[in-house]
């Protein structure tokens, strides 16, 4: 057996920002709009009006202030109300592997790593953009490597899944290094038109090598261990597929779009979280004290806080349990692996952290890492 480390991650950030206000703003004249449209059924009580949404509501509720996107444009014109990416011809780079391949690039110049160490990529996320041939293998042929890839999806927990599959196929010998890129477009699956949800998700792609200890950068970062959970939950969910993506009578149904009960999930999914890194704790015989650093995903900051509480047995302190929601909104299985990107540099040898994910399924995963 092989010894597998985190050698580093890259991120690649979308070319356009929207805020809160502007969403809101667009969300608003859409509204009004919609109002305008159904005056009649609204005045005889037969719909319901649309309500407002508003910036202050979003912050509070979610920590969210801003996202960033792939199309602006199409996401804010209340007119369309969707990101409008236009389709591209077979013979040009698919835009989801246009994400990832500039993440994953981040990632090998920042190892020190050539194209020619890897030996595989996992392209993990909540949504590919076609059933085949894969994203990865795309991805693979983009940036020259020779061996395999392969797709998977867990939803938001897609990229702590993502990293305990690489570090086994490196520990087998399968592969020396590998990729884990995580290319989000969740802009392309929020029903923009919904108040309680339409702030929540931005676009963005993320990076992780996996590689053989040997081949490693000095200041990699052992893996201590992966635990992983699911337990099927019906509050979040997004029912598009290719058996229902064709019929024009779902095209344009609400739930073929990401959908959620929000309260329940924030409910259920915390002790959730806590009981897997409680657990992977315990496995590992380490102490709160032990750890310095909480990366969680990031949905919502007041979870954050509870998970870090029941964790930690205090209250979240942002050197503790850092949040990247305010720039980044959630990234589903990003979002995690960009809180390590930005908040990792100042851990010191030997210190001790955890990579956490959780979202739809429902799913966990917890990576425990020490700075080497
Ligand atoms: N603007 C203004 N008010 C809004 C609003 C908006 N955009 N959206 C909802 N509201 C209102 C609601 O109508 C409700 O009003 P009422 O009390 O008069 O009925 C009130 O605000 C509270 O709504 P609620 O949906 O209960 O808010 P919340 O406090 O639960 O926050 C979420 C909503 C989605 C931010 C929160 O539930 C959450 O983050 N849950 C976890 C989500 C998660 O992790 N999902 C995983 C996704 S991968």
């Amino acid at each position: 057996m092989h010894r597998a480390v985190l050698s580093t991650t890259g991120l690649f950030v979308p070319p356009h920002t929207i805020s809160n206000d502007e969403l809101v703003a667009s969300f608003n004249t859409w509204a009004d709009t919609w109002n305008a449209e159904h005056a009649e059924g609204i005045a005889a009580g037969e719909i319901t009006a649309k309500t407002h949404s508003n910036s202050a509501f979003i912050e509070k509720a979610s920590g969210i202030q801003s996202r960033y996107v792939m199309d602006k444009e199409g996401i804010l014109d209340p007119a369309i109300m969707a990101p409008r990416l236009a389709e591209r011809s077979n013979d040009e780079l698919s835009i989801m592997a246009e994400m990832g391949v500039a993440a994953a690039t981040q990632a090998l110049e920042r190892a020190g790593r050539s194209v020619d160490d890897v030996d595989a990529v996992i392209c993990a996320a909540s949504n590919m953009q076609r059933a085949y041939p894969a994203v990865s293998i795309e991805i693979q042929n983009a940036l020259g490597i020779n061996g395999f890839a392969f797709d998977m999806n867990v939803a938001c927990s897609s990229a702590t899944f993502g990293i305990q599959t690489a570090a086994s196929l490196v520990q087998t010998g399968q592969a020396r290094a590998v990729l884990v890129i995580n290319p989000e477009i969740c802009s392309g699956h929020l029903a923009f038109t919904d108040r309680d949800c339409h702030f929540i998700f931005g676009d963005v792609a993320t990076a992780t090598l996996i590689e053989r200890d040997t081949q490693a950068p000095a200041d990699h970062w052992n893996i201590l261990g992966s635990h992983l959970s699911t337990i099927f939950s019906n509050n979040i969910r997004n029912n598009f597929g290719f058996l229902n993506s064709a019929a024009p009578e779902h095209k344009d149904s609400r739930d073929k779009l990401f959908v959620q009960e929000g309260r329940k999930v924030f409910k259920q999914v915390i002790p959730m979280v806590g009981h897997v890194i409680t657990t992977h704790m315990e496995k590992l015989s380490l102490e709160s004290t032990d750890i310095k650093r909480l990366w969680l995903h990031q949905a919502n900051a007041a979870m954050n806080r509870l998970i870090t509480a029941h964790v930690m047995g205090r209250e979240r302190e942002d050197d503790v349990s850092p949040t990247v929601l305010n720039e980044f909104a959630n990234t589903s299985s990003a979002g995690s692996i960009i809180a390590f990107h930005r908040h990792s540099d100042d851990l010191q040898s030997g210190d001790i952290g955890c990579i956490c994910s959780f979202g739809a399924g429902y799913s966990a995963g917890s990576i425990f890492l020490q700075r080497a």
